[in-house]
């Protein structure tokens, strides 16, 4: 069964002084800890087994807000990551625990909506021998790790933070690999700014022709949440809809036991 990993580590220096004392990933997104908007979007593509990995600040914080899973059917696990090394990183500390399975990482404060979404993630979650990256369109895609695609939209290069332009698919925060993630992190070199990077390891998988992609279209809002804009901007999405639609959005304290 292909297992789940959310990053909730980094000093969110961005955010001072929000985040100067706590997470960035259990600051309120309107109704709900950020943390929530990725939690459930494994639970609800059928992943059971989720890794949490924090700050060792902040480790007792998320053991408290979110517990063993058990309340949700499932089992939530805890590591933390001493210093922000890079995403990549991840699957050094998630070795152990990931024992050779398939694996999905979310970044914590990465926030996907959209219709169909769920479909689209039980589908690709489900094939476990499969690596596989989303894309979405940005307009400012110099901030992202950003997909070079050949005529017929295959991808065929990925740029961390081009400073040229590439095309405006960025790379979202969510990635799905097989089991050698963790062999493969093993040969990263960290890059300038001292990180190990996951477009690196996500080269890796491109040059073995392993990588799949999957195009968030219109359809779809993907907003990361580490700046103080986007904060209250996914917050006003939360709220628009669920006051709108009159449905609920990562509603975790509501969810039913299947
Ligand atoms: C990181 C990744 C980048 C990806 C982005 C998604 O950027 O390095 O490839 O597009 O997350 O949120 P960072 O947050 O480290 O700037």
């Amino acid at each position: 069964m292909r297992k789940g990993i959310i990053l909730a580590g980094g000093e969110g220096t961005r955010l001072y002084p929000l985040t100067k004392s706590t997470s960035k990933q259990l600051l309120p997104i309107y109704n709900k800890p950020m943390i929530y908007y990725p939690l459930s979007l494994l639970i609800d593509g059928g992943i059971k087994d989720i890794l949490i990995i924090t700050t060792p600040r902040d480790n007792l914080q998320f053991r408290k807000l979110l517990g063993d899973g058990s309340q949700w059917g499932i089992s939530i696990s805890y590591e933390e990551q001493e210093k922000p090394n890079g995403i990549a990183q991840s699957f050094l500390i998630a070795e152990k625990w990931l024992d050779n399975s398939s694996s999905v990482l979310i970044l914590g404060d990465n926030f996907f909506f959209g219709h169909g979404l769920i479909d689209l993630t039980k589908k690709t979650f489900s094939n476990e021998d499969s690596a596989t990256i989303f894309l979405h369109e940005v307009i400012d895609p110099e901030r992202y790790g950003v997909a070079k695609l050949d005529t017929k939209d295959n991808i065929i290069d990925i740029v961390e933070k081009p400073t040229s332009h590439i095309s405006n698919w960025a790379v979202t925060g969510m990635y799905c690999y097989d089991k050698n993630a963790p062999i493969y992190t093993k040969n990263l070199k960290p890059s300038e700014r001292g990180e190990l990077e996951i477009t690196d390891l996500n080269k890796i998988y491109l040059a073995e022709q392993k990588l799949n992609t999957e195009f968030l279209g219109q359809g779809f809002a993907w907003l990361d949440m580490g700046t103080h804009e986007s904060l209250i901007e996914t917050a006003n999405f939360v709220k628009i809809i669920e006051r709108r639609q009159g449905i609920k959005i990562a509603d975790l304290d509501n969810l039913r036991l299947s």
